[in-house]
């Protein structure tokens, strides 16, 4: 898969749907590098990514955080990036869907096995009610301590962390993106 295809295979469900995509381009390695580098997954334990749009940082939680395709379960809504991520993903369990409906998707047998849940959706502009189902629901399938990885633009806090319960912590900008992203990690207070 080359890059040019990803970002085809980008821009066509971007001109769709853009709020849903919410960015104009896939992100850089350097981004998804950086959201890898968070990740620890212990024996016994899945990692959840929603949102994967092209794949980008699924390839970087796959070649950085040294994570076996089999234990990688990815979340997406957009049919037609879901059928780009099981082309590019064949090992791993590319699950169309929304985020909300997390421990839905992933089934009785993982809840509480999930260590990260690891987003690139665009959380920040979504209204409060959708944005609490999503953290809701990844917190529902997040082992006791687990933490929820997310990047934003802006340079603000990309959900309101105290009135859902939650405590983040900056992990710092990565300035070769575009635009900028920062990452931020959130865990129940
Ligand atoms: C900014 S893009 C992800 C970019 C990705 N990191 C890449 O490099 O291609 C956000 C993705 O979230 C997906 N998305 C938006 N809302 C969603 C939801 N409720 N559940 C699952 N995926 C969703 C979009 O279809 C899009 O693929």
């Amino acid at each position: 898969m080359t890059a040019a295809q990803d970002w085809f295979v980008f821009w066509r469900s971007m001109v769709d749907n853009p709020a849903r995509i919410g960015a104009v381009l896939p992100s850089s390695p350097r981004l998804g590098q950086r959201m890898a580098r968070q990740v620890r997954l212990l024996p016994g334990e899945v990692l959840v990514e929603i949102g994967a749009g092209t794949g980008v940082v699924t390839q970087a939680l796959l070649e950085e955080a040294d994570v076996l395709p089999e234990r990688l379960y990815i979340v997406e809504l957009d049919p037609r990036l879901a059928a780009h991520l099981r082309e590019r993903f064949p090992r791993c369990h590319v699950l169309e869907g929304n985020a909300a409906d997390l421990p839905a998707l992933l089934g009785e047998e993982l809840i509480g096995k999930v260590g990260t849940v690891v987003s690139s959706l665009p959380i920040r502009p979504m209204s409060r009610a959708v944005q609490r189902s999503i953290v809701d629901a990844s917190f529902a399938v997040l082992k006791p301590g687990g933490s929820l990885l997310q990047y934003t633009y802006p340079p603000l806090c990309p959900l309101p962390a105290e009135e859902f319960g939650l405590v983040a912590e900056g992990l710092g900008r990565t300035w070769r993106n575009l635009p900028p992203a920062a990452v931020w990690r959130f865990t129940r207070a």
